[in-house]
């Protein structure tokens, strides 16, 4: 059996920056609220006309350029993302498209905030089967566009962005193993109306915003991420002091603290993007990890444990050998 390997990382941020100043101007917060409940200071929003897949095509020739690989060479694209640019065709056919990669497979996962994990998941099992050498992954999301800027509680807390990965067929690891969980009980306390009509031509049914019970989220978001962790640890007989780097999802500082003690790990060896990116989604893991590879944080060999809690409830982790 072979394993999958990360031959590089790429991402991109639309170029709009929206600071907590700005967001006083439209709800009731101030900075200082934001900043100490959160740990966000700023987001990128994508601007008027500009799609998920436009952000993902930039953060997939980032990828593919550091990796050295032809768009040709790529034998499946899997696109993790709950803010496809249409109903169908999937995000994955057109970026395939785009890239010029015809005829390999391509589909969109959607997992919300753990979409980049699932598909990592997905695109890992095509790869240890052995049905494909090559691989691209992508988390993007554009979720500014699924907020109510009237909600205080939702709109600071989401930003927009797009990461990738090319994978590769190799003989070691590569990724450890990948976990992935889902309980759909919690619809209530995250979700977005909207969608396919039960009868009728509309498209969207009611508000497309994104509604959230906040308080109840984050208390299942740390329980979960705790076991979650250890999960992906005991499946490779590691401890907490194998792991180099923790890049967690980023949707609060005050989540990823949580997991980082119960994990022992210091904070030096915790990725923290959430100050500049917020809550990006799909995309939020890829583009913590692109930030550490390319400052030079994270270095060949390094073992590192992804995770990620969503809307579903979804979560998941992956532990990789960089
Ligand atoms: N600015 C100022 N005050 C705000 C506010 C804002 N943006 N949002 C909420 N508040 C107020 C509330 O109305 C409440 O006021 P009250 O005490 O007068 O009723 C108070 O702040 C505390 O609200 P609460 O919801 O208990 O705050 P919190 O500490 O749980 O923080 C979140 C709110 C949303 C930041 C936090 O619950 C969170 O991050 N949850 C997880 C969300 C998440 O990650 N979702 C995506 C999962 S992938």
């Amino acid at each position: 059996m072979s394993y999958s390997r990360i031959l590089a990382t790429g991402s991109y941020l639309p170029e709009r920056v929206m600071t907590n100043a700005e967001l006083e101007s439209l709800v009731d917060t101030s900075d200082e609220w934001i900043r100490e409940r959160t740990g966000i200071e700023r987001r990128h929003i994508v601007a008027d006309g500009e799609s998920t897949c436009d952000l993902a095509e930039r953060a997939a020739r980032a990828a593919l350029e550091s990796a050295g690989v032809d768009p040709a060479e790529l034998e499946l694209i899997v696109v993790g993302t709950t803010t496809p640019d249409k109903i169908y065709p999937a995000t994955a056919c057109r970026l395939q498209a785009r890239l010029g990669a015809a005829g390999c497979t391509a589909f969109d996962v959607q997992a919300v905030c753990t979409g980049f994990i699932y598909a990592l998941g997905v695109a890992d099992k095509f790869i240890k089967t052995g049905e494909v050498k090559r691989a691209l992954v992508v988390g993007a999301d554009t979720h500014s566009r699924l907020l109510d800027w009237s909600d205080r509680q939702t709109c600071i807390l989401f930003g927009d962005g797009a990461g990738a990965v090319v994978l590769e067929a190799g003989e070691e690891p590569g990724i450890y193993s990948t976990h992935l969980h889902a309980d759909g009980r919690y619809e209530d306390l995250l979700y977005v109306e909207g969608g396919v009509p039960l009868g009728g031509g509309e498209i969207a049914q009611g508000h497309a915003y994104t509604k959230m019970r906040g308080n109840e989220v984050f208390k299942i978001a740390v329980r979960t991420l705790r076991r979650i962790v250890t999960e992906a640890l005991d499946a490779n007989g590691m401890q907490p002091s194998d792991i180099d780097w923790l890049i967690p999802h980023q949707a609060n500082i005050r989540i990823i603290e949580a997991t980082a003690r119960k994990l022992d790990i210091p904070a030096e060896r915790v990725v923290v993007t959430v100050a500049e990116h917020g809550n990006t989604s799909a995309a939020s893991v890829p583009l913590a990890l692109d930030v550490a590879v390319r400052d030079g944080r994270v270095k060949r060999g390094d073992n590192i444990l992804l995770e990620a809690f969503g809307g579903g409830f979804t979560w998941g982790s992956a532990l990789i050998r960089y």
